[in-house]
């Protein structure tokens, strides 16, 4: 293994001494004097250079890397920096070094550094070997579950493995690495009552040190010190800030971005009389998409398609949401009224729509994930009477920006949205503007910033938005005795159209 192999598949980036220094000086002013300094990826050693001079000959000092190169590298330049430190480099591959015998005897070690930064889905894309195996680890269950994941950080990997293996002895782990990462760690932790933590995170800017634009810290970490109790943990913006930005945490069951906010907010929880759904989900958009180019329906590849039209429907993007675009620019080729229908059903009654699926029947076949297996070729997901309510009031999930649509019909026809948005399907006009309202409160804008981590790449989702209560929203922002007697009794005066009456109901159903 050596320098020329792909940085990439490594996650290589190596480490600035600046930087490394900057994280000796904040470990060693908050009191870190460790008697054991481990590197686990080491890469040219920065952090062991940083390290030794912050921490001097009182340290023991070891470090491990996959690439041979830098394993020469950071052994001659660690051969320098102090007369009276060794510091062993060891050759090896992360995932099959034995950590749980070699921390064994190591005393409060500090597991200091910066892992990977790549994804296993990048890993498979490139066709990569440099990942955990899969079978191997029935046992540790927190990492099992992550290696059936279709897209997981491999540093979240070597930091709970990391964790695993040094068992109940106390140590501290100081990485940089993705914000996401260190908070999933956080959670897990928390989660699991058994591993004792006590974290901070330092906001660090990736773009500036190392070219990346991602949203990552230093994540400090504490374990198995005995008082521990807390569930939550501070954010600093920097490495020089002297007071949290924010706290953040595990209360009430779920994670929180700011407990502050969120304790001001939480009343807003209660009951969710309306079901937030997610948009249609296909994985094909070029076949199941179509641009309407003039009078005509063009797919994904540029081809004409000529199909009935009684099974397109107009479609609004995530962008268009988060924009409030209301006006389709392109149609959805719908198979299904609900999930599991059989689609061979369209054979007969939509034999056009029938041959243009059977045309593209390979792509289907290859549709990689496995909810698609056990269903008709021709499945969606994220598809069921509420797809259909005329009216919605929409959101998209992966925008900071947290604006709720209302979507009316498009020439008759409801219009969907694809499954990076979630929903609420309304009968008519009334019910979406008064629901639109609700969720466009000032209030309801203040719960979300204080639960919804935006550097997340879905900051919002359907549990989050399930967890509102709009009688209770309606009750804070002291709404219109139309509205307040709307949510009491589910009826409401419309002009001209008499009483309407609204069910409250969990889920979307046409009414009679
Ligand atoms: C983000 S770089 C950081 C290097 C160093 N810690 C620093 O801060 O400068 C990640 C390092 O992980 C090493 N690496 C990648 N896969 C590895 C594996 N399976 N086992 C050991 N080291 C690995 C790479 O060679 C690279 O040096």
């Amino acid at each position: 293994m050596n320098k020329r192999r792909p940085k990439i598949e490594f996650g290589d980036f190596q480490t600035p001494l600046p930087l490394a220094e900057a994280v000796c000086a904040l470990l060693k002013s908050a009191g870190y004097r460790p008697r054991v300094l481990i590197e686990p990826t080491c890469g040219e050693g920065s952090f062991l250079e940083a390290g030794i001079r912050a921490f001097g000959a009182d340290t023991a000092y070891f470090g491990l890397d996959i690439n041979s190169d830098y394993v020469v590298c950071a052994t001659r330049r660690l051969q320098d920096c102090h007369p009276k430190v060794t510091a062993p480099i060891f050759h090896q591959d992360f995932f099959t070094f034995d950590w749980k015998a070699f921390l064994s005897d190591k005393d409060a070690p500090l597991l200091l550094g910066n892992l990977p930064w790549v994804t296993n889905a990048v890993q498979g894309i490139l066709g990569s070997e440099n990942l955990p195996e899969k079978t191997n680890l029935k046992r540790l269950s927190g990492l099992d579950a992550m290696t059936g994941k279709s897209n997981f950080d491999i540093s979240e990997w070597m930091l709970l493995k990391l964790i695993e293996s040094a068992g109940k002895r106390p140590f501290t782990i100081a990485m940089l690495c993705k914000t996401a990462v260190a908070r999933k760690i956080l959670e897990y932790c928390w989660k699991k009552d058994s591993v004792p933590i006590e974290g901070s995170l330092y906001g660090i800017n990736a773009l500036e040190w190392f070219g990346a634009s991602v949203s990552a810290c230093l994540f400090v970490a504490r374990f198995n010190l005995n008082a521990i109790t807390e569930t939550t943990a501070p954010f600093y913006e920097t490495l020089n800030s002297q007071y949290p930005a924010m706290r953040f945490g595990f209360v009430d069951g779920e994670m929180v971005s700011n407990i502050d906010e969120y304790q001001q907010v939480k009343r807003l929880q209660g009951v969710n009389y309306y079901r937030w759904r997610s948009g249609i989900k296909h994985d094909l958009a070029k076949v199941m998409e179509l641009d309407v180019i003039g009078e005509k329906f063009v797919n994904g590849f540029g081809a004409e398609v000529d199909i009935e039209e009684e099974n397109l429907y107009p479609l609004l993007k995530s962008s268009d949401i988060a924009k409030g675009v209301i006006t389709p620019s392109r149609y959805a080729l719908v198979t299904q009224k609900s999930v599991g229908e059989d689609t061979e059903a369209l054979r007969k009654t939509s034999p056009k729509t029938w041959d243009y699926l059977e045309q593209h029947s390979a792509l289907f076949s290859a549709r990689k994930s496995s909810i698609y297996q056990k269903h008709s070729l021709y499945s969606l997901f994220g598809i069921g009477a509420y797809t259909f309510a005329p009216f919605k009031v929409a959101i998209s999930g992966l925008y900071k920006q947290m604006r709720f649509t209302l979507v009316p019909p498009y020439c008759g026809k409801p219009v969907l949205m694809d499954d990076t948005c979630y929903f609420i399907g309304c009968d008519n006009l009334l019910e979406a503007e008064t629901l639109h309202e609700l969720f466009s409160a000032e209030v309801t804008h203040k719960f979300l910033h204080s639960v919804v981590f935006t550097d997340s790449k879905r900051p919002i989702t359907a549990d989050i938005l399930n967890r509102l209560d709009v009688h209770k929203i309606a009750e804070q922002i002291g709404a219109s005795e139309r509205l307040s007697n709307f949510l009491k009794t589910g009826t409401m005066e419309t002009e001209g159209q008499g009483v309407m009456v609204f069910e409250k109901r969990g889920e979307y159903a046409p009414s009679s």
